[in-house]
């Protein structure tokens, strides 16, 4: 199978960005990702598990990753200060930037001192990690008919975080498959419909898990936490929020999200709804009214035309 994803697939364009087809199989035999006996056969509202083959994989080995980190642009390590279960703080927020930080002796020291790391654009910067996600993502296809046509927005993103960190309540303008690679961690994940609609339509807007913010409302509606240790990965639903705990070990995770044809044409009518409510108008939810959305997701490209000739009156995202 071939993935056109050698030509810099992009995460954060506003436009729904290049469709990446799945044509044939290329590694039958392999086992990146296989089914768990929980996996259902098609994307829904909740989580699911599926299995990886990802442990002891040599792209995650100690000299490997560091290997990666030493190729990757500094701007493109994100390296954090993070609190440690239990959270004193409270409240699941973003731990503060380090960007002074040598990304190798962050990741030496992760035992020692309390940090997350998070490594975008590798398969940009390191064909071992491109191939893998072209790779992966052939297997995920044999598993998840949705798949076959071609996902937009593909891309994978390499956690390192010390033993019990705590890792932020947010919501991806994605779905995905968070991989367990070493150590282990349990991922405590909300429904989608429990963030405000507004804020779903910064999200996919925006492309910046920002304009999410945990409540203490949201408990009672979470999923049943899933614990992952090496080899165990939980797929993540379209714009669930979720927050992360991990077990007394260093972790590697490896996450691949993406859009499909369905998560594409509900994300244009939140950009739509997003410009409506900028013009002062309050729009029907997502959902509601399916001839409505229908009419929402043709007229898309007006607002796309509208906001490349007047820039002006794009709708600006707090974050
Ligand atoms: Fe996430």
């Amino acid at each position: 199978m071939r993935i056109e994803v050698a030509a810099a697939p992009r995460r954060r364009n506003l436009d729904g960005g290049r469709v990446y087809a799945v044509t044939e199989p290329a590694a039958p035999a392999s086992a990146l990702v296989t089914r768990a006996p929980a996996t259902p056969p098609s994307f829904g509202e909740t989580p699911f598990p599926v299995r990886n083959g990802l442990a002891g994989h040599p792209l995650f080995s100690d000299e490997r990753i560091e290997e990666l980190l030493r190729r990757l642009p500094r701007a493109r390590v994100e390296v954090r200060r993070v609190t440690v279960d239990p959270d004193p703080a409270g409240g699941w927020k973003r731990g503060p930037m380090d960007p002074d930080v040598d990304p190798v002796a962050a990741f030496r020291g992760l035992a020692q001192r309390p940090t997350w790391m998070l490594l975008h654009d590798t398969w940009k910067h390191d064909a071992g990690y491109r191939d893998l996600l072209e790779q992966y993502l052939a297997e995920l296809s044999t598993l998840f008919p949705e798949l076959a046509p071609g996902v937009s927005d593909l891309g994978c993103w390499m956690f390192l975080s010390s033993g019990r960190s705590v890792v932020h309540f947010h919501a991806d303008p994605d779905q995905s498959f968070l991989n367990q690679v070493r150590g282990g961690k349990t991922v405590f994940v909300y429904p989608a419909r429990v963030l405000p609609e507004k804020t779903v339509e910064e999200l996919v807007y925006a492309y910046d898990q920002g304009v999410v913010t945990y409540d203490p409302a949201y408990e009672p509606q979470r999923f049943e936490p899933v614990h992952l240790s090496p080899g165990e990965s939980v797929f993540l639903p379209l714009y669930a929020p979720h927050r992360v705990i991990n077990d007394d070990t260093v972790c590697v995770s490896w996450n691949v999200g993406f859009n499909t044809a369905r998560s594409r044409r509900r994300r244009d009518v939140h950009c739509v709804n997003l410009e409506l409510r900028h013009l002062g108008l309050t729009p029907t939810p997502w959902g509601r009214r399916p001839r409505v959305d229908a009419v929402k997701r043709a007229s898309r490209f007006v607002f796309k035309a509208k906001n490349r000739l007047l820039p002006f009156t794009r709708p600006k995202i707090r974050v």
